[in-house]
């Protein structure tokens, strides 16, 4: 028999990681205790809400620039250890105003990503996130400051939190101001709500990439023009089985997706919450969703395909 070939030296990028959901157990543990908080332990969540607990328990931790640098650090460390070539975070700087002002925040992540990723020989794009349980303005005010960073480490633009709470219509203005500077409009859709929340990323916010997309796999017209529009869906198998998006693994309809034609990148979403890694997605999909390694190969090349990496970045990767 032929040895499986270790999926760390398949070159891929890492597209859909939430900085905060990304820190290490070992940070956490360090920063929970220097600043006297218990965390709560939990994992096996089910429901989007109890995640949500976790995932703020995290980015409350996060009390000094200097943590902020860390983390970002860590999470380009560790996509280099999985093998990424490019690691493209997201951020929601607002749960860091009380630390500094939104352009320093992103300043922050900036410089430490960039030179985090020098050393790992990687490349690195911030992804700044609007959050959809916030206001339209405050999400153009992000894409405002996301836009005077473009083309200094920031990349493109997101948008997270509960999808069942506002549809993406609202936030078009937003993604104009980011498509306008050059930002890839990359909004989570198609996790917490179905395919007319992917058609509205598409049709409102002319997302390029779509963070999640797997309920597109319930409209056939739909996966059909995903196909077609070579968009890419950032799909995150054991986020989505955890939080309850797909009622089991062997029910991911990420084989079905790549057999329809559709580009799909692979990714951890939350690292530190789900117990997972890149490269331990990679490994689940060849282990329990039957990827080969051709189909393995597609995936890794369409991440980084879908990635903010300029053209020559992209070329060097390849
Ligand atoms: N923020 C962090 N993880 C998320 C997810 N899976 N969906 C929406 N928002 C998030
Ligand atoms: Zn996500």
């Amino acid at each position: 028999t032929i040895p499986a070939r270790d999926l760390t030296g398949l070159p891929k990028a890492h597209l859909h990681v939430h900085l905060e959901g990304a820190m290490r157990p070992q940070t956490l543990a360090d920063l929970a205790d220097r600043y006297g908080v218990v965390v709560p332990q939990a994992r096996g969540f089910g429901s989007f809400a109890v995640f949500l607990d976790l995932y703020l328990a995290a980015c409350d931790l996060l009390r000094d620039i200097a943590d902020l640098d860390r983390l970002t650090r860590e999470v380009v460390q560790d996509a280099a250890r999985d093998g990424a070539v490019w690691v493209e975070p997201s951020i929601y700087p607002m749960h860091h105003v009380r630390l500094a002002p939104v352009e320093e925040i992103v300043g922050v992540v900036v410089d430490a990503g960039l030179s985090a990723a020098r050393e790992c020989g990687i490349g690195f794009g911030l992804m700044v996130g609007a959050n959809r349980t916030q206001s339209p303005a405050e999400a153009a005010d992000l894409a405002r400051v996301a836009a005077r960073a473009a083309g200094r480490g920031v990349v493109s633009f997101g948008l997270a939190d509960d999808e069942t709470s506002t549809p993406p219509e609202p936030f078009a203005p937003a993604f104009a101001l980011a498509r306008d500077a050059g930002l890839l409009s990359a909004p989570h859709g198609g996790e917490l709500a179905g395919p007319d929340s992917v058609r509205g990323a598409l049709d409102a916010l002319a997302a390029r990439r779509v963070q999640h997309g797997v309920r597109a796999a319930e409209d056939a017209d739909l996966v059909r023009r995903l196909a077609d529009e070579a968009v890419v869906l950032d799909v995150c198998p054991t986020s989505n089985v955890l939080l309850s998006v797909v009622p089991s693994l062997e029910r991911h309809p990420l084989p079905a997706l790549l057999d329809a034609g559709v580009r799909c990148s692979v990714n951890a979403d939350d690292p530190l919450l789900f117990g997972c890694s890149l490269l331990s997605e990679y490994q689940l999909c060849r282990d329990s969703l039957g990827l080969s390694d051709e189909r393995l190969a597609a995936v890794a090349r369409a991440s980084i395909e879908g990635s903010g990496a300029s053209q020559p970045q992209r070329r060097d990767a390849l």
